[in-house]
């Protein structure tokens, strides 16, 4: 049973071999939950990841009045019963997700109040492309404390140059366009493959969606969209996760459900710190038994190396032979392990909010840490996973939002890893 205040801890120095199925994906299942609302027919969601984020966008939607039932690891949305559009603050809160549900509620209901993260502060939270976007489409929107008001009565298709190529902001386009009458057109769109698989669900529901994967995304709204099956595509974040697990430790895996052509760059990344990859028949073979060589890296956008791998490519940098350089393009003050990662007795030299030179370590040593996001947190368990020691990872609700049972998935290659 999981609990808000659990722990990991790992003993270090397992190597890890065996197989995986990858679970599917976080960021491409909560953007299709929200997009099944653009139907009153069910969609059944197969293989759904038994992970935070999705519990707590379904609580938030049975609040809602939509009916949710799960089917062994299936869910079926049944939301003709739709019939509240007070979003829970809490939950939108703790959600930034929740922002994706604008799309398909606004449809839904003409008008919708919605809680800000911290407020109004558009800048330092921001929301303004999603806002600007909306605007774009006559949406009326309307500051009022802490919420956002608005209004979708005089919407209509239009043209939207996102100002960055935000992943949330095209889904919520998206999904908000395929039953707006005529043509809009999304400019600067975000390229991500999950991006991708939302605009394969809806067409499957009968949108009418062209160049998904593209910059330029066009959608000619339809009158309605229809209940259909669907299987979100593998993580490619969990498959990243895992992969970097075995650079770290030594070992061999192979990884199913998961699509090497979205994880390009990590891969290229890997073998040139040392590790051999082989792809054969949609499987990812990995393994490692040397140290790993140092190397410089930049996030960015798709298909550039991705953020949401960052901290797992840090600790590489922790214990490769010799000096690295990372720089994160896509978020600021995204080096939140670094101070656990000291800890652990890693060389991290923070330039500015963007940059850092690692000095690589022979070793890290076992201690506690503290998980304070997803990724980050997963990263530490990856850091214990070589260690020397024991170490503790407090706050592991952090991991929990993106990963399905973390740790049954490294114990079963071999880890020695408990849930206490
Ligand atoms: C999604 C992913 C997240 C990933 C991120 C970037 C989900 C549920 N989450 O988040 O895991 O790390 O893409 O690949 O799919 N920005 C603005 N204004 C806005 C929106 C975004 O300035 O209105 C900025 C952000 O601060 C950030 C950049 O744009 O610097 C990219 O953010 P975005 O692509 O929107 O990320 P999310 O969709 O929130």
């Amino acid at each position: 049973m999981k609990n808000k205040l659990d722990n990991y801890i790992i003993k270090g120095g397992k190597k890890l071999f065996g197989e995986v199925y990858v679970q599917t994906s976080k960021n491409a299942s909560l953007p299709i939950i929200s997009a099944s609302l653009l139907t009153t027919d069910k969609v059944r969601i197969k293989d759904c990841p038994d992970i935070l984020d999705v519990k707590n966008m379904i609580l938030m939607l049975q609040k809602l009045g939509v009916k949710i039932n799960n089917d062994d690891k299936d869910i079926i949305i049944d939301s003709s019963n739709l019939n509240n559009v007070n979003l829970d603050c809490k939950l939108t809160k703790t959600m930034r997700s929740s922002i994706f549900l604008l799309g398909s509620l606004l449809h839904r209901f003409g008008t919708i109040m919605i809680n800000t993260p911290g407020g109004c502060k558009i800048g330092a939270r921001p929301i303004d492309i999603h806002v600007d976007a909306f605007k774009k489409l006559g949406v009326k929107v309307v500051c009022m404390g802490d919420c956002l008001f608005f209004d979708a009565s005089k919407a209509r298709a239009g043209k939207i140059h996102l100002k960055l190529p935000s992943v949330g902001a095209t889904e919520n386009i998206v999904q908000f366009a395929c039953l707006l009458k005529g043509e809009t057109q999304i400019f600067n769109a975000a390229k991500e493959p999950e991006v991708v698989d939302l605009c394969n669900f809806l067409s499957l529901m009968g949108a009418k969606i062209f160049g998904a994967g593209t910059n330029k995304i066009t959608i000619y709204g339809v009158d309605r969209l229809h209940g259909v099956e669907y299987s979100p595509i593998g993580d490619r974040i969990v498959a990243g996760t895992l992969m970097v697990a075995v650079a770290l430790t030594g070992g061999k895996l192979a990884l199913k459900n998961v699509n090497a052509h979205q994880n390009e760059k990590l891969i290229d990344i890997l073998r040139r710190m040392g590790c051999q990859i082989n792809i054969k028949h949609g499987i990812i073979k990995i393994s490692n038994s040397n140290r790993l060589s140092s190397i410089d890296v930049s996030t960015g956008y798709y298909p550039d190396f991705p953020t949401d791998l960052q901290s797992m490519l840090l600790v590489m940098m922790c214990l490769a032979d010799g000096e690295s350089r990372l720089r994160e393009n896509v978020f600021e003050n995204r080096f939140l392990i670094k101070d656990e990662l000291i800890k652990m007795g890693a060389k991290i030299q923070q330039i500015d909010n963007r940059n850092v030179l690692v000095e690589g370590q022979p070793e890290l040593t076992g201690c506690t840490v503290r998980a304070k996001d997803l990724r980050g947190g997963a990263s530490l368990v990856l850091a214990g996973l070589v260690a020397q020691g024991e170490t503790r990872v407090a706050d592991i609700h952090y991991i929990d939002r993106g990963y399905d049972h973390l740790e049954n998935v490294l114990s079963s290659l071999g880890a020695d890893i408990k849930r206490k």
